[in-house]
């Protein structure tokens, strides 16, 4: 051919190569989520792989499950082909018929074995199941020994209010805790049905407006869990994510008291003239920073500690200088159909504004 066709699908293609490329696909499609599941597990912690009392409480019912539906399987499918063989066989050969006497007697054993093996034992596993699993959730709604904090968890479309109460301490989007130690945390909602998860650590948890749900969490170890909703709540739904972090006992005290303390004054005179910046701009009509405006504005995250935490927006972005001013200009850019607006400054204000909130610590 003098000309190469760059698209292979204008050559005319016969059925068994039609067939060839399909199944090809279908093979690429296998290895690519097999590739998927395999590598996401590198990234993603899952539920199976428990860091807390109550995590592994559910995996432990899990794998249970999982094993006995591998038994069974095992089972039936062996059963099924030594079927699938003997009809072939008795096909084949040329067997008498039974007798009608024979006949009924090999009726009755059938529906015997029907009875047992397809409605007794399926119903014992089951009855089995139920039991283990409301016995397992039952022990979810027993207050554990040793709590000492009480957490408040807010959902809103698309964040997480994070409040403890005791202390006077309100954040978003992070939940300190003290490791090897249990909390009282209280799920509640400002808007729509949302779902509390750390897989690592404890089940889902429907956040549901007008009612508290109250869990226990414990992580064994230190360290950064991630969160997420699981629950479809809206368009930035995906984006709804939080980290919860077990600290050593002295490390997450020190934390607690610098959350509970006023916001830091500002330090030079770009960052002053940013406060006021807040002040009179659209910014402080939702959210709060103690100790400079009323608590009332609870529409969007306090930011009395703003830049102590980690990410922006839900954990949509890491929390540098760049992506809050990114986040200032185009919310709806970044996360489109959140709550927040774009907020319209003169440059040298917007820089003074950036300046004083990097300095909330
Ligand atoms: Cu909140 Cu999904």
């Amino acid at each position: 051919m003098r000309y190469q066709n760059h698209r292979q699908d204008h050559l005319p293609q016969v059925p068994s190569m039609r067939a060839h490329a399909r199944a090809g696909r279908l093979v690429a499609a296998a290895a690519t989520a097999v590739a998927a599941a395999l590598l996401g597990g590198c990234e993603m912690p899952i539920a199976l792989d428990p860091r807390g009392p109550a995590a592994a409480e559910i995996a432990r019912i899990w794998w249970l499950l999982f094993w006995t539906a591998v038994v069974v399987s095992v089972i039936v499918f062996t059963l099924l082909g030594f079927a699938v063989r003997r009809a072939r066989t008795s096909a084949r050969t040329d067997e008498p018929h039974p007798t009608s006497e024979e006949g009924a007697r090999i009726d009755n054993r059938a529906t015997g074995f029907v009875l047992i093996g397809g409605g007794l034992i399926p119903a014992l596993i089951l009855i089995a199941a139920t039991v283990l699993t409301l016995t397992g959730l039952a022990v979810f709604d027993r207050p554990p020994d040793g709590v000492e904090h009480t957490i408040v968890v807010r959902g809103h479309m698309f964040w997480w209010e994070v409040e403890y109460p005791e202390h006077g301490v309100v954040t978003a989007n992070e939940i300190h805790v003290p490791v090897g130690q249990p909390v009282r945390v209280e799920l509640e909602s400002a808007d729509v049905i949302h779902s509390f998860w750390v897989p690592q650590l404890h089940g889902k948890i429907e956040m549901i407006p007008g009612k508290t749900n109250v869990i226990y969490m414990e992580a064994d170890e230190a360290g950064t869990y991630f969160g997420k909703c699981a629950e479809f709540c809206g368009r930035q739904h995906a984006n709804m994510e939080f980290l919860f972090i077990a600290q050593e006992r002295d490390e997450f005290d020190a934390w607690l008291e610098r959350q509970a303390a006023d916001a830091a004054e500002p330090t030079d005179d770009i960052a002053l003239r940013g406060r006021d910046v807040f002040v009179e701009s659209p910014c402080a009509a939702c959210h709060s920073v103690r100790g400079l405006t009323p608590a009332a504005a609870e529409a969007g995250p306090d930011l009395t500690h703003l830049a102590s935490r980690r990410t922006l927006a839900a954990r949509t972005l890491p929390n540098v200088p760049g992506n809050l001013a990114g986040w200032i200009l185009d919310p709806q850019g970044i996360k489109p159909g959140n709550q927040m607006p774009a907020v319209n400054l003169e440059p040298d204000d917007f820089h003074a504004l950036l300046a004083y909130l990097g300095g909330l610590r």
